[in-house]
């Protein structure tokens, strides 16, 4: 694959597009750039007087996506006078980077959470366990943490609750257990040896039960630890809700249940206004309901989408407006 070329195609494409509800003139945040596909369409949508802000802490991803831009005229002249801006950084510092940029607010904030295809397919990111590479995982090349230092390094106790709390690995016990036996006599340095190590520790009978390959729970469970995926999202949810315009929309696509329910509980807590105890007269708290109509239900890809992009399946999307 070319530097310049992108393998992912974005997912539930034409529904964030229909739930961001944008206008000719919009201002949106692009939370993950990932390939650019989801901006790229946000730019059609909003028009010339529009901006896109996009964000990714992937250098990589940043890297590809601006020496695409830059062979188009139309989308290097928006780089050039500000229509559009790609920023290498993580989307937990959204509220500090926008003031950086001096923007003060966003008509429609978007993230599709989690890793591109193209970063999956790079066995030397370690993200994979059908590939194999160096124990890595980092999304962001600036971060210390890697994989081989969590397997490594962390006790049998904290990488049993890791996998279960994680990965929802419900033999997340054998598996440490099996790891930390194997690691005294050689540290895992690849991700084919420890994804092997996790075949061979998980029984025949839980292995044929299964319809993922047996290393899928605990390679998702590393990957959320190594880019502590959920502090940057609960950090991220907080800070964008000062960032919308009243009645900007925020659209979060998810892809396993760990980051779904943040999304769902913190819109919930943000759609609630008074919070004192019903026996009190009045209220002495004056909390304002900050968002509202939030997804009762999750959009979910149609069978045709996930025939033609099976990374489709296991998407949710989920929005709330701005008060
Ligand atoms: C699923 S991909 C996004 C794909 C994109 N919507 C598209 O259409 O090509 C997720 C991207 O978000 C980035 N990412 C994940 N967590 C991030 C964070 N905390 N801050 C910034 N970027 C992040 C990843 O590096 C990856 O490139």
């Amino acid at each position: 694959m070319r530097m310049d070329e992108t393998r992912h195609r974005p997912v539930l494409w034409q529904e964030a597009l229909d739930g961001l509800r944008l206008s000719l003139g919009d201002t949106v945040i692009d939370a993950t750039l990932g390939g650019g596909g989801h901006t790229l369409l946000f730019r059609s949508a909003i028009g010339e007087t529009g901006k896109v802000v996009s964000f990714d802490m992937d250098q990589v991803a940043v890297d590809r996506f601006l020496m695409r831009a830059k062979q188009d005229a139309g989308m290097s002249a928006d780089l050039e006078v500000g229509r559009l801006s790609v920023v290498h950084a993580n989307f937990s510092d959204i509220g500090f980077v926008m003031e950086e940029i001096g923007l003060t607010s966003a008509d429609a904030i978007f993230a599709d959470l989690g890793y591109s295809s193209d970063q999956i397919e790079d066995g030397a990111r370690g993200l994979s366990f059908l590939k194999d590479g160096p124990l890595d995982m980092r999304l962001d090349q600036r971060s210390d943490e890697t994989a081989a230092h969590i397997v490594n390094v962390w006790s049998e106790a904290s990488l049993a609750e890791l996998f279960s709390e994680m990965g929802d690995e419900e033999y997340a016990k054998g598996i440490a257990r099996a790891l930390v036996r194997a690691r005294k006599e050689r540290a895992f340095t690849k991700t084919l040896e420890l994804a092997e190590a996790i075949e061979r520790a998980v029984p025949m009978r839980i292995r044929l039960k299964r319809k993922t390959h047996p290393a899928t729970k605990v390679f998702q469970a590393l990957r959320i630890a190594v880019n502590d995926e959920y502090g940057n999202l609960e950090r991220f949810l907080e800070q964008s809700v000062g960032l919308l315009a009243p009645g900007g929309r925020l659209g979060i696509i998810s892809f396993h249940s760990g980051e779904d329910r943040i999304v769902k509980r913190f819109f919930h807590r943000m759609a609630k206004g008074c919070e004192c105890p019903p026996e009190f007269p009045v209220c002495v708290c004056h909390k304002q309901p900050k968002l509202k109509n939030a997804s009762r239900e999750p959009i979910i890809a149609s069978e045709r989408e996930i025939s033609e992009n099976p990374r489709a399946r296991s998407a949710k999307l989920r929005f709330a407006e701005k008060c």
